[in-house]
């Protein structure tokens, strides 16, 4: 349900939903993967005449305005990349809002002030809710749904809305779908994920998914070392989830019984301290000392997971192998990302943090079949969930 079935747009308000929720520090952006991202859909509406009216996120915040949380900056940085000005709306529906739409021209384009401002949006009450829905309509004629990043999100800029404006997907939406459709339904094979980051306990609906349809489960990142606590090794001062221990064994006994294989850790890069000039040193994962933390995987672990990735037609990575933030732990999670970025087949990124990677660590993007800008969505169609920003477009 694309752009097209709205046809003529010159002189229509569109209101197009995006995720502009980015990493900032002070009033910088770090990294504006997900604003380049959504140009494609503004750009596109604007150059058919359309009057853009975007809304979005940024944060937490918790129903009302906090200068932290301003989208002012992001409005700058989407007028860069257009190359034409963005009006800014300091508030959502109220009178800014209002004047800001009214003063459109043809093919311009406005951006709303952060729509959590406003307590409404996140409700659980529907009436609620859509109260917000019916102001944030009377600003538009259409709806365009392009922040795949809050797709799974029951809120009123992404699913009330769309019940109240005739509606379409728009071009990240459409891609991020289509991409994820091509690797979830019918995946080429060998199928390989590999999962990472710190939670197992984030990652329980996917890897419970994923048991039934991967040939294999590649494990690394803090939540490897729940598995191997599993597999009964010591794991130091490394992350630890004991309370999953129970839940991660009946994983590995189903991956056993189905013949997926599951792959774990055999090296570990260890400190006692994480920090950017921490001493580290290397040990089989069978043998973390006690006053160190495991905070990547090991060389030998690498060369394991390149080898098998390196047959695989389908691949899906999601979370990084250690703290790459810090560069005495950023080898793993750099070279699995080249692993991914060498597969002849399909190769997935899923959003959040591992996408941040790639472009922290200067990789090169367009050696990925796609790099998603969903950290929680992409997570949630991999559990095989029913996303409510996605089913609301469908007639
Ligand atoms: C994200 O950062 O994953 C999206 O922007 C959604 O944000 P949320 O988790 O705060 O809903």
């Amino acid at each position: 349900r694309t752009i097209e079935r709205l046809g003529d747009l010159r002189g229509k308000r569109v209101l197009v939903r995006s995720d502009l929720n980015v990493p900032l520090d002070g009033d910088t952006i770090t990294d504006d993967g997900r604003v380049r991202a959504s140009v494609t859909t503004i750009r596109e509406l604007a150059e058919a005449g359309a009057r853009v009216v975007v809304t979005a996120h940024l944060g937490r915040p918790k129903g009302s305005p906090e200068p932290k949380y301003s989208l002012a900056p992001v409005a700058k940085r989407l007028s860069e990349l257009l190359g034409a000005d963005v009006a800014f709306a300091t508030d959502t529906v109220g009178e800014s809002a209002r004047k800001t739409v009214a003063a459109l021209n043809d093919g311009d384009v406005a951006l709303l002030e952060n729509v959590r401002f406003d307590a409404r949006e996140t409700s659980k009450d529907d009436g609620e809710r859509g109260s917000l829905a019916d102001e944030l309509a009377t600003l538009a004629d259409y709806f365009v749904s392009d922040g795949f990043g809050v797709v799974h999100r029951k809120q009123a800029s992404v699913y009330d809305i769309a019940q109240r404006l005739p509606r379409a997907a728009g071009r990240l939406v459409e891609a991020e779908f289509d991409a994820f459709r091509s690797v979830l339904a019918t995946p080429r094979r060998p199928y390989v994920v590999v999962l990472g980051g710190s939670k197992v306990s984030d990652k329980l609906g996917v890897i419970d998914n994923l048991l039934g349809k991967v040939d294999r489960l590649l494990i690394g990142g803090g939540m490897a070392f729940t598995f191997l606590a599993a597999r009964g090794y010591e794991v130091g001062g490394s992350l630890l989830e004991s309370d999953q221990i129970g839940t991660v064994r009946q994983y590995l006994e189903r991956a056993a019984q189905r013949g997926v294989e599951l792959v774990l850790p055999i090296d570990v890069v260890v400190s006692a301290d994480i920090s950017a000039d921490a001493e580290t040193s290397v040990v089989d994962a069978s043998a973390i000392p006690a006053d160190q933390k495991g905070l990547d995987i090991g060389p030998a672990t690498v060369e394991l997971f390149r080898g098998k990735l390196s047959d695989a037609k389908t691949v899906v990575w999601n979370g990084p192998m250690g703290v790459f933030e810090l560069a005495p732990f950023a080898a793993g999670t750099t070279e699995v990302a080249r692993a991914v970025s060498d597969v002849e087949g399909t190769s997935v990124v899923g959003g959040g943090d591992s996408a941040a990677a790639v472009r922290k660590l200067g990789l090169d993007e367009s050696a990925f079949t796609h790099i998603s800008t969903g950290g929680g969505a992409s997570l949630e169609l991999l559990e095989g969930k029913t996303l409510p920003g996605l089913a609301v477009l469908e007639d």
